[in-house]
């Protein structure tokens, strides 16, 4: 017979034969369990049926432009890395361990490589992967295949719009079937950008004490900018910005636990929305940008690429915040009360200096580690991690506007990703025997 302890590493008790989330549609309600981000159980259960079987953003190709470039990453906890091959152009993604004894055979971040050399025995490897040196060769017979230790690629990789995914499981759906609906969130940000975009160099990266679902949901709550982030409206209300339209708009179900909310807010965006915090010389600029989107793709697609904000949640674990700057995020809980994240700039590839110089600017001011977003929204998941511990309550609600079209700051989007985890996490009666 399990006890709590073997359930939660807090005290929320896990209720028996029940699912962790519970989406009552008689009664309008929605549920979730909180050891959904408190069990190292359920923690463990996520990490192999979630992280193991679902496409998983790695970077973007922007990244890795020529052979031999290469960026290291971490995926759901295990270390790859992202290579363009020198023969094929390809993106490769491979498990980052050594075909002869383990060892990583990428040990910096990022840069440009010919050959791939493990510096335990100097085993060495391309950019394809292939294994090209072996020292004192001969001390091997002849039965050992080398062509055969060839780096291993992760089982499926594959790219859309430039934004590199893979995932650990060779039967996953397609990546095109798996994104459904996001992909023309993908391309309205893509598009807004002039159709071609780059990563800008250099990486925020931090980690706090919450778990990552709760910063998935933060990522696209209309609901707590006002309470949140008060500093940061009062702040724009004193450079000039006229937040008297405020933050309006709704939520989208995009299929596979994806989601967004788009809406319109009184902050500006380089693309293509004026406002003072950018001073005046921008405005020609933008203006510039705006017609000329306005030309290629029409009124309607063009006013949404401008005017309209999107935060959108990539099931399982990325965020893109097409707001006051294009935010790519992505996260990682390496246990149940903890997040890794990573967080790049996206621009448009030939942006002109001064709009790059404010679109960096808008990305620190607001959403990067320091700026007037993330340390709010860091106390405010931590908060309730903390709370979680306290025991008492073993549910969140997460049911606001059920019972209406659904609001930029509602609760749908967060319920989109919370039915798709709990069919991927399966009834929980089976996680180890605790129900
Ligand atoms: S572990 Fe890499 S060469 Fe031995
Ligand atoms: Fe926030």
């Amino acid at each position: 017979m399990s006890t709590v302890e073997d359930w939660t590493t807090h005290d929320t008790t896990a209720p028996a034969h029940e699912p962790l989330v519970i989406d009552d549609q008689d009664n309008q309600t929605f549920r979730v369990h909180r050891s959904a981000m408190t069990s190292a159980e359920v923690h463990r259960a996520e990490v192999e049926r979630v992280f193991g079987h679902s496409w998983l953003y790695v970077g973007h190709e922007s990244e890795v432009p020529k052979p031999g470039d290469f960026v290291r990453r971490n995926l759901a906890g295990r270390p790859i890395f992202m290579v363009r091959g020198a023969k094929s152009r390809d993106v490769n993604v491979f498990h980052n361990s050594c075909t002869h004894r383990g060892a990583l055979v990428c040990r910096q971040d990022s840069g440009n490589s010919k050959v791939f050399q493990c510096f335990y025995h100097a085993w060495s490897f391309d950019s394809e992967g292939k294994l090209k040196g072996v020292p004192d060769r001969e001390g091997y017979s002849n039965g050992l295949d080398f062509d055969r230790l060839s780096l291993a690629k992760v089982a499926r990789v594959d790219s859309y719009r430039g934004f590199v995914f893979a995932c650990f499981d060779a039967d996953v759906v397609d990546l095109p079937t798996w994104l459904a609906g996001a992909k023309e969130y993908i391309d309205l940000v893509v598009d807004g950008c002039g159709g071609s975009v780059e990563i800008i160099k250099g990486t925020n990266e931090y980690s706090f004490d919450a778990n990552y679902k709760l910063l998935i949901e933060n990522s696209a709550d209309g609901y707590h900018a006002a309470s949140t982030h008060d500093t940061y409206f009062k702040y724009l209300v004193s450079i000039g910005t006229d937040l008297q339209g405020g933050v309006i708009g709704q939520a989208v179900k995009l299929g596979n636990g994806h989601a967004v909310i788009e809406y319109s807010a009184p902050w500006g965006r380089p693309v293509a929305k004026w406002e003072p915090l950018f001073g005046e010389d921008a405005k020609v600029e933008i203006d510039r940008i705006r017609a000329e989107l306005t030309e290629r793709y029409g009124a309607e697609r063009a006013h949404k690429m401008c005017e309209v904000n999107r935060n959108l949640i990539i099931y399982p674990n990325l965020i893109i915040n097409d707001i006051m700057a294009v935010t790519v995020r992505t996260m990682f809980s390496p246990a149940p009360n903890r997040v890794d994240v990573t967080a790049w700039e996206l621009a448009p590839t030939d942006e002109v200096p001064s709009l790059r110089e404010r679109r960096l600017d808008s990305f620190l001011t607001f959403l990067g580690p320091g700026g007037f977003a993330t340390p709010d929204d860091v106390e405010a998941l931590e908060s309730c991690q903390t709370g979680f511990s306290s025991g008492g309550v073993e549910w969140n609600d997460i049911s606001r506007g059920m019972g209406r079209g659904p609001m930029a700051n509602d609760e749908q989007q967060m319920r989109e990703f919370w039915r798709r985890w709990q069919q991927q996490m399966g009834d929980a009666a089976d996680l180890g025997g605790a129900r």
